[in-house]
């Protein structure tokens, strides 16, 4: 099979397109024929051996896959070959066929393709947890997002309508804030445009309930200035560099500064986890929340589509679409 290979760290374009060993499917396991993988910021890192967990080379990246049940292992009940399945994991979805535990598939709803299933998994899944449980965002509440046109900003902004926030937007560029304010957001800021903190102070004259932040870098400072007192912070991931925070913001405005980080919450919350999921699973199904695709590339183009990623250009989600023409 074909599959998109890291054999030494570096920049996205370490990566290439080889000619691979199928994998073998095991007991308790399923073979999946992938038909789209989407491309997360972490894997970026995970190529430049930058990411919190290091994965020994060479090694296929790719993180969330979507495509069709090929092979089930011995002792597998629940999955046969032709279902519509979707999942996540750390590595190898970048491949034309990826094999993976039984359990950690999930089954596509009916109507909804595998490309929007792809690109569903982690950025919604984040911004969901986030919101939901993290931030505990109420019905009325003002919402700010940082990278509302990236992955992860542009599902928070989705999701955080959905749960009722009005939704204050920030981004580099008036093609994101538009697909920010095409996903329900009611103000739009450019943080390119001039001074953040004055820009949040006039847009926001009483202070926001909530900031989601997967940036950080120099835009956490001035969004979390833009609180009210007793208001709530959410780091999530910092594409553009850890930013430090001088506490006596933290004292002066009595703010919560919280942390989501994917696995923890999943390892400390299981039964809130499960229930998020379940909530957001049939929302997706309903229809009421959706991944925006920005940007398309063909598997042989994976070193393209990662530096799409790691340059910061992608609206919504990107996507390796490699479902045979008549899917
Ligand atoms: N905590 C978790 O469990 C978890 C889960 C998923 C993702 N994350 C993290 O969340 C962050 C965002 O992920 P994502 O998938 O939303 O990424 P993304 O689609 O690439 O969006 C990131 C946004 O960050 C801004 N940015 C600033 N400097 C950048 C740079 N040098 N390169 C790229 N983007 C830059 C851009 O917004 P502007 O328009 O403002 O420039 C961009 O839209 C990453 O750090 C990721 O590792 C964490």
């Amino acid at each position: 099979m074909r599959a998109a290979v890291c054999r030494e760290y570096g920049a996205p374009e370490v990566v290439r397109v080889e000619e691979v060993p199928a994998p073998l499917c095991g007991p308790g396991q399923v073979r999946v024929r992938v038909h789209a993988a989407s491309v997360n910021y972490p894997d970026v890192l995970l190529v430049a051996n930058e990411y919190q967990v290091k994965v020994p080379t060479p090694f296929v990246p790719g993180s969330e896959y979507a495509g069709v049940v090929a092979e089930v292992g011995e002792g597998v009940g629940g999955w046969s070959p032709g279902d519509q399945v979707s999942g996540i994991g750390m590595t190898d979805a970048f491949a034309e066929e990826v094999v993976v535990s039984a359990a950690s598939l999930t089954r596509i709803p009916d109507g909804v393709d595998a490309r929007a299933a792809a690109a569903f998994g982690v950025a919604h899944r984040t911004s969901y947890h986030v919101l939901r449980s993290v931030a505990a965002i109420q019905p009325g509440e003002e919402l700010i997002v940082l990278g509302a046109g990236g992955g992860v900003g542009l599902a928070a902004v989705q999701i955080g309508v959905v749960l009722g926030a009005t939704v204050t937007a920030i981004a580099s560029s008036r093609e994101k804030l538009d697909a920010a304010a095409a996903s329900g957001a009611t103000r739009l800021v450019n943080h390119r445009d001039g001074d953040l903190r004055a820009a949040l102070r006039d847009a926001l004259p009483e202070g926001a309930d909530v900031v989601v932040d997967p940036v950080g870098g120099d835009l956490a400072e001035p969004a979390l200035r833009a609180l009210h007192y007793g208001g709530r912070f959410v780091t999530v991931g910092f594409a553009a560099g850890i930013p430090r925070i001088p506490l006596n913001l933290v004292l002066l405005k009595g703010v919560h500064i919280l942390g989501f980080q994917f696995i923890q919450f999943a390892t400390h919350h299981p039964d809130e986890l499960a229930r998020n999921e379940d909530e957001l699973l049939a929302r997706f199904a309903a229809g009421e929340v959706t991944p925006h695709v920005g940007a398309t590339f063909a598997l042989d183009d994976a070193a393209a589509a990662l530096r799409f990623v790691a340059d910061g250009r992608a609206i919504g989600k990107v996507v390796l679409d490699m479902a045979p023409a008549s899917s």
